[in-house]
C-alpha cells in the first residue's frame, strides 16, 4: 500500500513521456517498473469487495426515497432560491433617491439561472412519494394559523392529484423564468418571476394556512 503513489507518479510519468516522444526514460526506470508491476499483480488480490450495502442491488432500481422532509425543501430549498428571484430586481425610494437593484455581469444571471434550476428541479421534488412533512422542527415553527404535520399529510394525500398538479404548475412557471435570463431581459424576468408566486401561494391556501 505505501509503495502505490510512487508507482503510480512513475506510470503517469512513462505515459506523459511516451505521449511526447521524449528522450528514452532513465536507467532506473525499468525497475521502477518491474517493482509496479509485481506491485499491480499484489494489489490486484488485495482489492476488497464492495461492502454490501454499496453492492448494486435490485433496489437500486427503484427511486430513492426523498431525503429531506417538506418542510427543510420549503425553508432551505424553495424558499432560499425563490427569494434570489424575487430580490434581483428591486426599486427602493429612499430620501437620497431611488436605489436600483438589478442583475448586472454573468456572475448575477448565472446566479439566478442555478436558483431557478435548482426550483425546477425542486417542484419535481414536490412530487416524489414518502416524503415526510416536518416532524419536530416544523412543529417547533408553526404557529396556530398552520396546520400540523399531521393534517397537511392528511390533506396531501387525499388530494395527491391536486397536490402534483400544483407542484408541476409550479416548475412550469419557474422554466418561463429561464428564457428572460438567458436573454438578459430585466422586464420579462420581473413578471415570471413575480408570476412564480402563484404556484406558491395556491399550494399554501390549501395544505399550509387555515381558512
Ligand atoms: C405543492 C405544495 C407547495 C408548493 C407548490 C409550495 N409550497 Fe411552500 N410550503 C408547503 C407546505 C405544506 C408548507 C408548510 C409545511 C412546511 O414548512 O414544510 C410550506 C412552507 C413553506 C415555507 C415555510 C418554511 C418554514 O421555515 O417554516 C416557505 C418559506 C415556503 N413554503 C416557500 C415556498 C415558495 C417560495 C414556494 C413557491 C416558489 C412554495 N413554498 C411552494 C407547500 C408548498
Amino acid at each position: 500500500m505505501m509503495n502505490r503513489a510512487p508507482a503510480l507518479l512513475t506510470a503517469i510519468a512513462v505515459l506523459l513521456l511516451s505521449a511526447c516522444g521524449e528522450a528514452p526514460p532513465p536507467a532506473a526506470l525499468p525497475e521502477a517498473l518491474a517493482a509496479n508491476e509485481s506491485n499491480a499483480a499484489a494489489q490486484t488480490q488485495e482489492v476488497p469487495s464492495p461492502p454490501a450495502d454499496l453492492a448494486l442491488s435490485a433496489a437500486a432500481s427503484q427511486p430513492a426515497a426523498p431525503s429531506v422532509s417538506l418542510h427543510e425543501l420549503m425553508r432551505d430549498v424553495i424558499g432560499p432560491n425563490a427569494q434570489r428571484v424575487w430580490r434581483s430586481v428591486s426599486y427602493i425610494a429612499t430620501e437620497s433617491g431611488v436605489q436600483e437593484t438589478m442583475p448586472v455581469n454573468d456572475m448575477d444571471w448565472d446566479g439566478l439561472h442555478q436558483s431557478v434550476t435548482i426550483l425546477l428541479e425542486a417542484s419535481h421534488g414536490l412530487t416524489l412519494e414518502g416524503r415526510d412533512i416536518g416532524g419536530a422542527a416544523y412543529e417547533a415553527v408553526r404557529q396556530n394559523y398552520q396546520y400540523t404535520a399531521a393534517e397537511i399529510a392528511e390533506r396531501r394525500a387525499r388530494n395527491l392529484d391536486d397536490w402534483n398538479a400544483i407542484a408541476v404548475g409550479m416548475g412550469d412557471l419557474a422554466r418561463q423564468i429561464i428564457a428572460p435570463i438567458e436573454r438578459r431581459n430585466i422586464l420579462a424576468l420581473t413578471e415570471t418571476g413575480a408570476a412564480l408566486n402563484q404556484a406558491c401561494e395556491t399550494c399554501h391556501a390549501s395544505y399550509w394556512l387555515r381558512p
